[in-house]
């Protein structure tokens, strides 16, 4: 199966498969509309048709939610699967073999993996069994009784028993066979001690928690004690199946149960997932013990444009809000939200549903605090914004978070906020944080009050329930580092206005900026990029779509021939990039060029300017030196005498 696919096949593939054919049966509604498709998107809500597809460009966008890409793009999203898995499926159906790395060594770990997947849904239906036919189930039984929950939850969720005893599931699963119990200890499920070097079960005289994947698959488990022992649950620690940093529990249920989730909620525990089931609320996922990550934010809002998060009432149910709230903000853009949802103290969403039911719980959730509230909420919190200094250091506080969003009408509305609250302009609240950046280099991030690292270090104790191998059953209830946005660098700065520029806001071609409007004409007629000569000074700009320009005119100079298609799929990584390309690509329909010569010339008219640009950024970074040399000198009167007469030009 796995093995690297070659782009040369990628790109064959994309060229041999009408995106058309794709959408058929997918998208409802789709009809012909002139040169366009057009029908309902299937990635959000709609009632009258917004989603419109291109099959001359084999490209497809929704101006509702924004939604866009190829064909591939469309599978990976529409039939939530992977990158290579959406290559196999769009193959199957184009009657082509994906050719892959097929080196004997390939193939067996592919085999293994494959092993991996059989063990662990086999253990699935080991404990399921055991909690229905063990001699000794009547203790977990009444465990789960006491606890009310229903057989028809336990059900859905594959819950089982893993019964007392060292080797209750090597023998079964493995019965004897050395090779398989090494592939078993590789799902996590047996633990190896070295000294003796024989293997025992992981989980014993616990309820066992499956949690599958996207297709269903078993990857790892979470299993508690039947009563109040410590460590409460284990987990699989991070196997070639699991990735806790990436996996939620609940997520397959949750999609099982509904194909057309509107909104999800994170909770903490696994019974928090279990219990809001039971009481009809389906669509709550868990983290496995660790903080929310901005990747499970990424595949959470991939799939619904409303998250959730719901926490204890108590001091560490806010500590790791405020971590989940900074986790959330690079992540978020227009169309999606995040709420913030605390419960009474000493209540969790399992004991809360249970006594107060679906319909009052639901009423919470619609009760809960948008993400902006909750911000200048945790963050005012102990500022004083009566005084100046207080408003100053609020504001070195709060911009570094906002800086770092993605761009956004949010965000926007946010730094009018913080405006408001420090009664500063913008340009006032830049200069604060310049200044404050040039006397600490490393600025902070932003830190309310709440002490936020290791709120969960509670549970992060040696556990002795046998000390013969207390050693190597240490739990693994982690923290995973969760600030890392990847599009930091582009916003760490210097310049609040800077990054108050969402393309998705622009509503006409007049408000794009010159680079802008040249970048969507590149995407229109890529062959131009390497045909024109433009200025070697736009390297210098630090502003986004000049960058984004000189990033597309090396992209198409090395890859000349390279659709639009193929651009999104080497982008993907990317994803805010490729969706400002397709944004950009999009509003430039109203750029009234209609052909490759009208290309030629609005370039052609373009040039003054943009050498122009070239020749301010040349001269500025002259400036910015100390001691200029003669022939530096000399150079930076050439140039300013060039912009004087292009300026004049420009002026006719
Ligand atoms: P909770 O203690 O809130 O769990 O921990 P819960 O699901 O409500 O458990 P019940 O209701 O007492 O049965 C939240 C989550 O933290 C992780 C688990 O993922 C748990 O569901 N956790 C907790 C651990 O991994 N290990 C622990 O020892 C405790
Ligand atoms: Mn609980």
């Amino acid at each position: 199966m796995a093995g690297r696919i070659p782009q040369s096949f990628i790109d064959d593939l994309l060229a041999r498969v009408n995106i058309i054919d794709v959408l058929d049966g997918r998208v409802q509604k789709l009809k012909r509309a002139g040169k366009n498709y057009s029908g309902l998107c299937p990635f959000h809500k709609e009632k009258t048709p917004s989603f419109s597809a291109n099959q001359e460009k084999q490209f497809y966008y929704c101006f509702g939610c924004g939604a866009g890409g190829n064909a591939l793009g469309f599978l990976m999203d529409y039939e939530n699967i992977s990158f290579p898995e959406a290559v196999e499926e769009l193959a199957k159906t184009a009657g082509m073999e994906v050719p892959r790395d097929d080196s004997p060594h390939q193939r067996e770990k592919d085999q293994q993996l494959k092993t991996l997947y059989t063990l662990l849904d086999a253990a699935t239906t080991y404990y399921e069994e055991q909690l229905r036919n063990n001699d000794t189930r009547t203790d977990a039984v009444n465990y789960l009784k006491s606890r009310g929950l229903s057989g028809q939850a336990a059900k859905a969720f594959s819950i089982g028993f893993a019964p007392s005893g060292w080797d209750n599931l090597l023998t079964h699963l493995t019965d004897g066979d050395l090779e398989k119990a090494k592939r078993l200890e590789e799902a996590g499920m047996l633990i190896h001690n070295e000294e003796r070097d024989s293997r025992y079960d992981r989980f014993r005289n616990r309820i066992m928690f499956p949690i599958r994947d996207q297709r269903g698959r078993t990857i790892g488990f979470g299993g508690r004690v039947l009563g109040d022992d410590k460590p409460k649950y284990l987990n699989s620690p991070e196997t070639p199946t699991f990735h806790k940093s990436r996996e939620l529990y609940g997520l397959y249920e949750a999609r099982k149960h509904n194909s057309k989730l509107d909104r999800l909620i994170i909770v903490e525990g696994y019974m928090d997932v279990v219990g809001l089931a039971q009481y009809g609320i389906h669509y709550a996922v868990a983290t496995l013990g660790t903080a929310t990550t901005d990747q499970h934010l990424e595949r959470l809002f991939k799939i619904v444009p409303e998250i959730i998060f719901c926490f204890d009432g108590d001091n560490a149910g806010r500590e790791a809000a405020v971590r989940a709230l900074k986790t959330t903000m690079p992540v978020i853009e227009d169309g999606k939200e995040a709420r913030f949802l605390f419960l009474p103290e000493g209540e969790d969403p399992d004991s809360l549903v249970r006594q107060e039911g679906e319909v009052a719980f639901s009423e919470r959730l619609s009760k809960a605090q948008p993400l902006s509230e909750f911000f200048f909420k945790s963050y005012s919190e102990n500022a004083d914004l009566d005084s100046m200094d207080g408003r100053a250091r609020f504001s070195t506080e709060v911009l570094p978070a906002i800086n770092a969003m993605r761009p956004s009408l949010l965000q926007q509305m946010m730094l009018d906020k913080i405006c408001e609250l420090t009664n500063l302009s913008l340009e006032q609240l830049q200069t604060t944080v310049n200044f404050h950046e040039a006397i600490t280099p490393n600025t902070p991030q932003a830190s309310p009050s709440a002490q936020t690292e290791n709120t969960y270090s509670e549970y992060d104790y040696q556990p002795n329930d046998h000390a013969h191998y207390a050693d190597s059953e240490r739990h693994d209830y982690d923290t995973v580092n969760t600030y890392s946005p990847h599009n930091r660098d582009e916003f760490n700065g210097n310049n609040v206005k800077k990054s108050l520029r969402p393309y998705q806001q622009r509503p006409s071609n007049t408000e794009l900026s010159f680079a802008a409007k040249l970048i969507a004409l590149l995407l229109h007629y890529p062959q131009l990029a390497s045909a024109h000569q433009f200025p070697e000074g736009l390297k210098l700009s630090e502003e986004q779509d000049i960058k984004l320009l000189i990033q597309l005119i090396d992209y198409y100079s090395s890859n000349p021939n390279a659709t639009l298609g193929q651009l999104a799929v080497d982008w993907r990584e990317d994803e805010k990039l490729s969706q400002t390309i397709i944004n950009l690509y999009e509003i430039s329909t109203s750029l009234e060029i209609h052909s490759e010569n009208d290309a030629r010339l609005y370039l052609k008219d373009s040039q003054h300017g943009l050498e122009l640009k070239a020749l301010e950024l040349e001269i500025s970074a002259i400036q910015k030196k100390h001691q200029l040399s003669k022939e530096e000198k000399l150079l930076l009167a050439q140039k300013l005498q060039k912009t004087h007469q292009l300026k004049n030009i420009v002026k006719d």
